[in-house]
């Protein structure tokens, strides 16, 4: 295969269906209409880490070259991992970590520091004193335990600024509103909310307005999606008040993969930082998101357009060559 510079490329993605990990996998294709040589697989685990085993077995037998993952939790994966890389099968581990250093590169960003920034950004909003309820991703996943461990330092520093409740919505919009509707009460006279990320912070929002619609207590979330109802949009149509930019890394994932696979030289561990979109700079992201994604676009149809292009040139030489022949 890799003599041809033909390559095999697997994707194990941990859940596909929210906003943050759509425009990952679309920057992967992005990437990848720019590759014709290789050639890609993709399974996504819908949350369950037992499945996301499987999937990667899965990708395994079909021959792949390089392994993509982000795994749903850190502690179940960390053999999965393993077991590529001693086939001899290059790793890349994306967003989420798994256990130690055992893979070829890593490329993510700083979830500890995105908590803590989270927390600063929290106690110049509300004045450095006061009530925050903390709604964590899942817990066996590495930003969960990252942004909680980044939050509790930034609110350490500050003694009146305090952690009242903190309770896991699993990352998702809907587990979040159930688990705050079995506490409301205690949402009562809180003064801010930081959410591991926007789906947890919209479900948040939407239960403090059922509950308390007289009150506007400020949510921080995290990823700041671009796109239709993703974080930016939240934050421009003031659903939640800041959200703190987590990078979805899928051009950059692809990059590395075929520098790897290439020979060429790559880093190991690949960290981006974040920053705080709210309401005075989010017009200016939405802007900057729209021209990016319009030349995404722009690069689609110019390969469409080269490959139809080819086909035509093709057909072409056929009937060239049948005139010629005749
Ligand atoms: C998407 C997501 C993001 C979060 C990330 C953490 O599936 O839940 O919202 O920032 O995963 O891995």
């Amino acid at each position: 295969n890799k003599k041809h510079n033909k390559f095999t490329i697997g994707f194990s993605q941990c859940t596909g269906n929210d906003l943050w990990r759509k425009n990952m996998l679309a920057e992967m294709l992005t990437e990848l209409s720019l590759h014709p040589e290789v050639d890609f697989h993709y399974l996504e685990a819908s949350g369950n880490s037992t499945m996301q085993r499987a999937q990667v077995d899965t990708l395994i037998e079909k021959g792949i070259d390089l392994l993509i993952i982000s795994p749903n939790e850190a502690e179940p994966l960390t053999a999965t991992v393993k077991k590529v890389m001693d086939r001899g099968i290059p790793v890349i581990v994306i967003d989420r970590e798994v256990k130690g250093n055992g893979y070829t590169a890593f490329i993510g960003a700083d979830n500890v520091e995105i908590g803590e920034m989270a927390g600063q950004y929290l106690s110049q909003l509300i004045g450095n004193k006061g009530k925050v309820v903390e709604i964590t991703g899942l817990s066996g996943s590495s930003p969960a335990i990252d942004r909680s461990t980044g939050f509790f330092a930034a609110l350490n520093q500050l003694k009146a600024l305090k952690i009242a409740k903190t309770v896991s919505g699993d990352w998702m919009e809907d587990t979040t509103k159930n688990i705050l509707s079995k506490i409301h009460w205690q949402l009562k006279d809180i003064d801010a909310i930081f959410a591991h990320n926007d789906n947890m912070a919209l479900g948040a929002r939407k239960i403090l307005n059922k509950y308390y619609p007289e009150k506007h207590i400020p949510i921080v979330g995290v990823d700041a999606c671009f796109g239709e109802g993703g974080g930016l949009d939240m934050v421009y149509d003031g659903k939640i008040t800041a959200s703190l930019v987590y990078p979805t890394l899928g051009k950059e994932a692809i990059r590395t993969a075929l520098d790897i696979l290439k020979g060429l030289p790559f880093r190991k561990e690949n960290k981006l930082s974040s920053i705080v979109i709210d309401s005075s700079n989010v017009r200016v992201m939405k802007m900057q998101a729209a021209m990016i994604s319009s030349q995404k676009d722009d690069i689609y149809n110019q390969r469409k357009l080269l490959d139809e292009q080819k086909l035509v040139y093709k057909s072409q030489q056929v009937v060239l060559n049948t005139i010629i022949v005749l």
